[in-house]
């Protein structure tokens, strides 16, 4: 897949496709152009049975320092509404198969609200995270007062939005934000072998169980259980639930055929 402003690699690793983000002169400001080669990519590989576990990063520097400033900074209200630039990232949340966040430095902003759209962080000891609209006389527009307090809680997540202060990763961590600190010149390796342990289990179970757990933030507490019980029943008309079974009784490793 050859795109302008992300590199794609189909097979990282077994099963694992890699969107990076590459525009690192702008520290991978997120323009529309961008956000739409994400979509692209997002939608190419979730239809790729090669593909399990996807993951997106940036680079050392950034991960990514928000939305296009230079872009956003001329448009009326009418031109935002006409462009409708976060309707891009219906297809991050439609995406299927489990995304795995690899963060170094800054992750601000649409940054920040593209890490919480994944499903797993893992991060460098580098890594920033912030909502720093408050101080361009915005605010996030892309999900941040909503999920960010979902995943951190109200109080550091009116902090961040009100303040447009970053946090490092260590108090990221704490909070909840991220699963994972390595060092910066594990981050790849790490993130990769997290997406090797998802891989290798059956694609329809990961992908029901992804399903399952975003449900919860979505639903009452009974609708979700109900979603899960129902999820958990359609994995017994798979292949892999038979084969995942029977592995486990003789003893031996599963093959999983996503069928
Ligand atoms: N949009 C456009 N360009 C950006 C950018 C952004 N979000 N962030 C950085 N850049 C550009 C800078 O303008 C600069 O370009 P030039 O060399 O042409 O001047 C280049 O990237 C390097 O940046 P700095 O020189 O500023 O680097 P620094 O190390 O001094 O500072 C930083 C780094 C703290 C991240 C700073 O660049 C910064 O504050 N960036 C903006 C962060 C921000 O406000 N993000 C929110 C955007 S709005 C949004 O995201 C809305 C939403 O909800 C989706």
């Amino acid at each position: 897949m050859n795109f302008t402003y992300i590199l794609v690699n189909e097979q990282v690793a077994e099963h694992t496709a890699l969107i990076q983000l590459n525009r690192p002169k702008e520290l991978n400001a997120l323009n529309l152009e961008l956000m739409g080669e994400i979509r692209d990519a997002l939608k190419a590989l979730d239809e790729n049975e090669k593909v399990r576990v996807i993951i997106i990063t940036g680079n050392e520097r950034a991960f990514a320092a928000g939305a296009d400033i230079k872009q956003m900074s001329g448009k009326g209200a009418i031109d935002m509404l006409k462009i409708d630039q976060f309707s891009t990232w219906d297809q991050i949340k439609k995406t299927k198969k489990p995304i795995i966040a690899a963060v170094s430095g800054f992750a601000l902003g649409g940054g920040c609200e593209l890490v919480m759209h994944c499903d797993c962080v893992v991060a460098s000891e580098t890594a920033q995270f912030g909502q720093p609209e408050i101080k361009i006389g915005v605010m996030p527009g892309a999900g941040g007062t909503q999920r960010l307090p979902r995943a951190v809680g109200k109080a550091l997540a009116m902090e961040m939005v009100l303040t447009g202060e970053f946090i490092s990763a260590e108090r990221a961590l704490q909070a909840g934000l991220i699963n994972k600190i390595v060092p910066v010149e594990l981050l790849m390796d790490e993130t990769i072998k997290m997406a090797q342990k998802m891989a290798r289990n059956s694609p329809l179970a990961l992908q029901m169980a992804k399903e399952s757990v975003l449900k919860s933030f979505e639903s009452s507490l009974s609708e979700g259980l109900s979603f899960e019980r129902k999820n958990f029943y359609m994995l017994f008309a798979t292949e892999d639930q038979k084969e995942g079974m029977a592995a486990f009784i003789d003893k031996r490793e599963a093959t999983f055929k996503g069928k």
